[in-house]
């Protein structure tokens, strides 16, 4: 794979680099991003019917279970070529920062370490009164666990349309944007807000914006370099190039 030698002498110089992976960085692991076509979760269930709140307040039943599926599915996924080259790259680079819109906590299976997790994480679950974040639960089939501190309902620990990011993940990640030399954007349609608006931060305040997808974005016409391919081969091969 050839790389523009601009790109990597960007990459060699830049003090701080800052990243955002969205489901494509995944796929590779065996995980379902949510906009391919035919593919793609929310090519068959509408997101408002499962990933909001107005839905768990309806059948909170349904919603349990729907995401208790999901974490068993994932119990068995790997982190694939793309999360390791992430670990890589961050060793190379003075400060980097990795914010992630995935909810699977593949990036810190693969090592990453202070990985800011905008949309929350789906191994964990949290009181949906009072909050209390839980590690650890009985899972009864037919009912939802509630709180041991509260008796209010547990629920998934992850941000669902409609409701606000985490701030101070959201604030660290604007900073992260804001003040990088270099900035990627891998594996995300860039549709969802406000994850999606970091790329024009980091662009606005002078970044190089590379970006890293199987597909041509929204964000393809603005990036400076875009990296078309698999990030699970393309980042490897991106990291062997500038360093080794
Ligand atoms: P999407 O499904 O919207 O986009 C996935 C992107 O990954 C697409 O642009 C694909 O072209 C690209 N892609 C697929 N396979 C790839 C591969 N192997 N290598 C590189 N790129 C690949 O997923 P996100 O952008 O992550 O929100 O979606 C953002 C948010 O929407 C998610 O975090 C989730 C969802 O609703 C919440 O759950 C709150």
């Amino acid at each position: 794979m050839d790389f523009c030698p601009d790109l990597l002498i960007q990459l060699r110089g830049a003090k701080r680099v800052t990243a955002l992976t969205g489901a494509g960085v995944s796929q590779e692991s065996g995980l379902r991003t949510f906009r391919d076509p035919q593919t793609g979760i929310w090519s068959q269930h509408k997101p408002e019917d499962l990933a909001s709140p107005e839905a768990f307040r309806r059948d909170p039943q349904l919603i349990w279970d729907w995401y208790a599926w999901r974490r068993e599915a994932i119990k068995g996924v790997r982190p694939n070529p793309g999360h390791y080259a992430l670990v890589k790259l961050s060793e190379h680079t003075p400060q980097f920062t990795l914010i992630t819109q995935n909810v699977d906590g593949l990036h810190r299976m693969a090592g990453s370490t202070d990985v800011i997790e905008l949309h929350g994480n789906i191994r964990l679950v949290r009181c949906s009164e009072c909050g209390q974040i839980v590690e650890n639960w009985e899972e009864v089939e037919g009912t939802v666990p509630r709180c041991t501190v509260c008796g209010g309902l547990l629920r998934p620990h992850v941000v669902w349309f409609g409701e606000s990011l985490p701030r101070a993940e959201l604030e660290a990640a604007v900073e992260a944007a804001r003040t990088c030399d270099v900035f990627f954007s891998i594996g995300t349609s860039g549709i969802v807000q406000p994850a999606a608006a970091l790329a024009y931060a980091a662009h606005n305040r002078g970044a190089k914006v590379v970006e890293i997808n199987a597909k041509r974005t929204l964000l393809t016409p603005k990036a400076d370099f875009v990296l078309s391919g698999k990030s699970g081969e393309v980042l490897p091969a991106l990291v062997n190039a500038a360093w080794l």
